[in-house]
């Protein structure tokens, strides 16, 4: 388990314009949950992540991460933190930073790159001389690399074109391990982790499952969010009465459960 403990965290603490950006959060993650972390801009979303992932200590509180865990973390504009030549070199930093030896790297620098859905004739180009959704995987598929069992990856889709959107959503949702994403992005956030938790002003305001935000999307609204559209159309339903047990990721899930789920008796649909 991930244990955030009373986490509070004030960047610049004792300087003219101290900024408390997390206040006592609290929180327990799986082995293997997929979190999404949303809310809005200057909500501390990102400062969440940096702290769960062990990037600086929280002013107050405590983080636990389990022992012997390996953590891949992927900082909001992860270009800026692309630093190798080529691709290869890039994507083999982290495996070769765990001792394999050269023939198990390669191979884990051929997986990533399948992850995230890059060619292999990229493998000797400049990151920085890729078109933008290529040269945004990169450091997705660097971190990947590194067999990460704990992957924080902070506004992965921000900017990004349909398909390469498509790819992260793929490889996030195939990630064996624990994950915790932090998007204003809802709609990804649906697709790719069951579970939500909402941040506002530094302070958590709602953690549940997508079944519990459809029945009751205040605490969503409450924040400045929407119910993206497919989670809306079951709202949209449960309001004329239907009931749904747990919420699908995906359309063709979601299509199944409309033609199978059904009004509950006496309901006003
Ligand atoms: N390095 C920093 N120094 C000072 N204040 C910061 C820093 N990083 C973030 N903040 C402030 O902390 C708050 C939370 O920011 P952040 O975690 O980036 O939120 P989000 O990712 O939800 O947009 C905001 O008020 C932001 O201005
Ligand atoms: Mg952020």
């Amino acid at each position: 388990m991930l244990y955030l403990e009373r986490v509070s965290l004030v960047y610049g603490r004792g300087v003219p314009g101290e900024r408390l950006a997390l206040a006592e959060v609290s929180l327990a993650v799986g082995p293997g949950e997929h979190l999404g972390v949303s809310g809005p801009s200057g909500a501390g979303k990102s400062s969440l992540l940096l702290l769960a992932a062990g990037l600086y200590p929280p002013t107050s509180g405590r983080v636990r991460r389990p022992e012997n865990t390996r953590v891949g973390l992927v900082l909001q504009e992860p270009e800026m933190a692309l630093f190798a030549p080529t691709v290869r070199e890039e994507l083999a930093f982290a495996p070769r930073a765990l001792g394999l030896e050269e023939a198990v790297v390669e191979e884990a620098i051929r997986a990533s790159l399948v992850r995230v859905g890059l060619a292999e004739d990229l493998l000797d180009l400049d990151p920085l001389a890729l078109p933008t959704a290529e040269r945004r995987l990169v450091p997705i598929a660097a971190v990947l690399a590194g067999r990460p069992d704990l992957l924080f990856l902070d506004e992965p889709t921000a900017g990004l074109p349909v398909r390469a959107r498509g790819r992260i959503i793929t490889l996030v949702r195939s990630f064996p391990g624990t994950v915790m994403v932090a998007s204003h992005d809802l709609d990804f956030l649906w697709r790719t982790c069951p579970r939500l938790v909402v941040l506002a002003r530094g302070s958590l305001v709602a953690d549940g499952r997508w079944r519990e935000f459809i029945y009751r999307p205040e605490p969503l609204t409450e924040a400045g969010l929407v119910l993206p559209p497919v989670p809306a159309v079951l709202a949209g339903l449960i309001r004329r009465g239907w009931e749904i047990e747990e919420v699908g990721q995906d359309e063709e899930t979601v299509a199944r459960q409309i033609l199978h789920g059904g009004p509950r008796r006496g309901g006003a649909g």
